[in-house]
């Protein structure tokens, strides 16, 4: 099908005599001897207006199509004398794919509630919020690779399907092919339990230490049952994993990382992001240019504790050194206190997994969280332990089995090197980038606790 894009269309630098755009009619005004068409493809936010004379085949063939119906429209386009926009559309000739009953289409209104949106999952990327939140999502994916790319990192495909636990235990789904009511797991399909992976960073760690840096960006899995707007039991998460690397290494490639796709964004979603600015989040684009503007705060827990303790502030959750730190206190840091996305790192042993690596003062680990306005947490890294000892002795205070993590040791045993890596949750990265408050609207298809229609 011969078709251009309305953004392509919209860019044009001289008028053309004839083009089709095909898309789905935004809104339709009948005048005396003609109508408005607006019409959206999602290749942009704006629509292209399309005249339509009567007496035209176009007006003909477009019969009483209405809001929601899928059409292509050729014309000529034209300079618009209407505000707004430089081009529209004469149309000449239309062809109706399918109509949608107004009666019963339900993006009739301008505007919808997030909620009643939510239920209609399917069709929401036909709004303008929605379509612009995906068309950012795709493109902040883009700036990851290229980011990547550029740094010679090697983009490698950890498995979903996972015999290991990486972040400790109670989390995770279950995979099987054992009938309901079955429970020896050596009939299973694997022989020995499965789930669906939390994190592909023991896997990404192997793979590390033969290619040097790589990084996964894939779906993982979380069975929390904690329903709150920065949670999905489904999300994206981008793990890098360096050899020959430590702790500040992290800190700068995650503050680089997440400088890099907020300036992608900034040049190449700029009408999403003004669309957010107007519509979700007042303040929004100063916001991201500030971020831009200033390094990213540094504070180790221990001093992260007494700011905390310092700020008179009463907090649901009391904080001394040990505790974890929730949102609450994530916030106030990031929001409050430094104003700004932070680095908290060295935090106590046991509030950590067990893989990170151990520093001097024997109650620390080389960890690191990235938090950051309105979301808190949003990377959570270390420095690895590569000591075999070190971390053998570890497994077994924690109550583990070493044989149990025997390829992993391995790498410890065989030529060993410093290695450090993160995660970022992309979604949690959009909601930065958007403004928008609830993960469910960064995700197409959320799967959250008790929900999962689509
Ligand atoms: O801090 P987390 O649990 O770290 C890990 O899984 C490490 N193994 C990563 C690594 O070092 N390679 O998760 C990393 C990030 C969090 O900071 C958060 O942004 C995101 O993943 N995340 C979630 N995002 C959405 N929904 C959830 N349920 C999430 N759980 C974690
Ligand atoms: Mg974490």
């Amino acid at each position: 099908m011969q078709r251009t894009l309305i953004v392509d269309a919209l860019a044009s630098a001289q008028p053309q005599a004839s083009l089709t755009v095909c898309g789905w009619i935004r809104t339709r005004r009948d005048a005396k001897g003609f109508c408005f068409v607006e019409l959206n493809d999602g290749s942009c936010l704006a629509n292209l207006q399309c005249i339509v004379d009567e007496g035209t085949p176009a007006h003909d063939a477009l019969g009483d199509a209405s809001t929601g119906a899928s059409v292509a429209i050729s014309g000529e386009l034209v300079p618009s004398p209407g505000k707004g926009q430089a081009w529209e559309l004469r149309a000449a000739e239309a062809r109706v794919f399918g109509l949608a009953d107004p009666e019963s289409f339900p993006l009739q209104k301008k505007r919808h509630s997030d909620e009643f949106l939510r239920t209609i999952a399917h069709l929401r990327a036909r709004t303008n919020k929605y379509g612009a939140a995906f068309r950012l999502r795709g493109e902040a994916a883009r700036a990851v690779h290229d980011f990547f790319h550029q740094r010679r990192f090697t983009w490698v495909h950890t498995p979903i399907l996972t015999g290991s636990d990486c972040e400790g235990a109670g989390e995770m789904f279950r995979v099987t092919t054992l009938p309901p009511g079955a429970t020896n797991t050596a009939d299973d399909f694997f022989g020995r339990p499965a789930h669906l992976t939390v994190s592909g960073q023991l896997e990404a760690e192997a793979l590390a230490l033969g290619l040097g840096r790589v990084y996964t960006f894939g779906p993982t899995f979380r069975a929390e049952n904690s329903n709150t707007p920065r949670h999905a039991a489904e999300f994206w998460m981008i793990e890098p994993e360096m050899a020959f690397a430590d702790l500040e290494d992290i800190m700068e490639l995650g503050e680089s990382l997440t400088r890099h796709v907020l300036d992608h964004v900034l040049t190449h979603c700029e009408a999403d992001i003004r669309l957010f600015d107007a519509f979700v989040d007042k303040g929004l684009h100063q916001r991201l240019l500030d971020m831009l503007a200033q390094p990213f705060a540094r504070v180790s827990y221990a001093e992260a504790v007494s700011i905390l303790q310092n700020s008179g502030k009463k907090f649901a959750y009391p904080v001394a050194f040990g505790t974890d730190l929730q949102t609450e206190h994530e916030r106030h840091l990031a929001e409050e206190h430094f104003k700004r996305p932070v680095f908290v790192y060295d935090y106590p042993k046991e509030i950590k997994a067990f893989y990170m690596k151990a520093n001097d003062d024997g109650r620390t680990v080389a960890a690191t969280d990235m938090l950051v306005p309105r979301i808190g947490e949003l990377i959570g890294g270390s420095q690895r332990e590569d000591d075999l000892q070190k971390l053998t002795a570890r497994i077994e205070e924690l109550g583990q089995k070493p044989e149990d993590y025997w390829w992993y040791l391995d790498l410890r045993r065989f030529g060993s090197v410093p290695h450090a890596g993160f995660g970022l949750g992309f979604e949690r990265l959009l909601m930065l980038l958007t403004g928008i408050a609830n993960i469910r609207d960064v995700l197409p298809f959320p799967r959250t606790p008790g929900s999962l229609e689509f």
